[in-house]
């Protein structure tokens, strides 16, 4: 970091999930599957989803409140919001207004989304830092909330099967005591293979003019080139960030990874030769909660004793998704913040 930069500390992580538990053997009531073939290729067993009027809104609000509280900071300190979504119940407002909104700020403080599906909370991390690095903000809300199974075509089995709601929450701060907690982040992203993932607003030309292609609103999904791609640039990619940081993969207490898939998640554990006591992963629990299950398996990790916060606790968090995006930070996990 640049020596006039003002360093960033991750003052509070916060989650919340629906209440609504839907097993493999669930979905055999909606298409010809097995647990066994779903847990085998990838690790789930049930996931969580949004019932009645729950939406990513109430889901990122639940987990804002979550992870303000843990911070000391409090909703009128704030300077800054930014939820990242790919399941937002509205394009406009974004959800970060809405959670302004629901957090009672009368300030009129910045709020607004970024779209960068899975890898949400990363690329949120890495804009906040920006902020905060450069003295423009102080206290910034990051809320990565998602809830994709509305927008799934449940006739897909091949997609249907691996997603689940959630949302996750974080509050950085200035770092009074000038050691920042982003000890490396990075972002990328590849335009070129964005239909590997998509899914497409719904909506009609001018009457005036020649017809748009009709659209049906769901998430389409390319499983096995996703499965490709991310096999093949994750593993290096987290061995570079860790270089980057001026570490070795043993210096580095825990790996929190988004949770996608069992056999991607092994991939970058075999690489690194990491135990498994190393490698956070809820996979089972909840599928593929998108921009959410980073800081869901952080924060669960600490409430179940699974991710131990010390003195100098270091972790990967590392996401990737649609865009195709993908990005990683190294980052100091202090006693407290969740
Ligand atoms: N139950 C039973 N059979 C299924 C099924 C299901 N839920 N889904 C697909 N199948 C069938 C297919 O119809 C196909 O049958 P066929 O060979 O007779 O045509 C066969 O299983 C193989 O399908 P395929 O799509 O090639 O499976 P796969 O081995 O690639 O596994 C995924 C599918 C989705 C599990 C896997 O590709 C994956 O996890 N990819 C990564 C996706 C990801 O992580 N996305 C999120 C990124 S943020």
């Amino acid at each position: 970091m640049a020596e006039n930069m003002i360093p960033l500390r991750i003052a509070g992580v916060g989650y919340s999930l629906p209440e609504t538990v839907v097993t493999n053997d669930d979905l055999t009531k909606l298409y010809e599957t097995s647990d066994e073939w779903i847990y085998t290729r990838t690790g789930i067993k049930e996931r969580r989803v949004c019932s009645g009027s729950e939406d990513a809104i109430e889901l990122g609000f639940k987990a804002a409140q979550n992870a303000l509280e843990k911070s000391g900071i409090k909703p009128e300190e704030l300077d800054l919001i930014i939820a990242a979504s790919s399941a937002p119940p509205q394009l406009y407002p974004a959800i970060a207004c809405h959670i302004q909104a629901r957090l009672g700020i009368e300030t009129d403080i910045p709020a607004f989304d970024i779209t960068a599906a899975c890898s949400g909370l990363i690329y949120g991390l890495q804009v906040a830092k920006g902020f905060i690095n450069s003295g423009i903000y102080k206290n910034i809300l990051i809320v990565a909330t998602d809830n994709n199974t509305r927008y799934l075509d449940w006739s897909d089995r091949g997609t249907s099967i691996l997603f689940g709601d959630g949302a996750g929450a974080m509050v950085v701060t200035v770092a009074e005591d000038g050691v920042d907690d982003v000890l490396a982040i990075d972002i990328k992203a590849k335009g070129a293979i964005g239909e590997y993932i998509y899914k497409d607003n719904v909506g009609q030309n001018c009457p005036l003019a020649e017809p748009c292609p009709e659209h049906d609103g769901f998430i389409h999904m390319n499983g096995k080139e996703v499965y490709k791609f991310v096999v093949k640039i994750l593993p290096p990619y987290i061995e570079e960030i860790i270089e980057q940081a001026g570490l070795k993969a043993e210096d580095i207490e825990y790996l929190i990874p988004h949770q996608a898939n069992l056999r991607i998640i092994q991939a970058v554990q075999e690489r690194l030769q990491y135990s498994d006591e190393k490698v956070i992963t809820n996979i089972k629990y909840y599928g593929n909660t998108s921009a959410a299950s980073v800081p869901i398996a952080l924060a669960e990790g600490v409430e179940k004793g699974t991710v131990k916060l010390g003195k100098d606790t270091k972790a990967i968090l590392c996401g990737f998704g649609a865009g195709m995006t993908w990005g990683a930070a190294i980052v100091r996990l202090r006693e407290g913040i969740c």
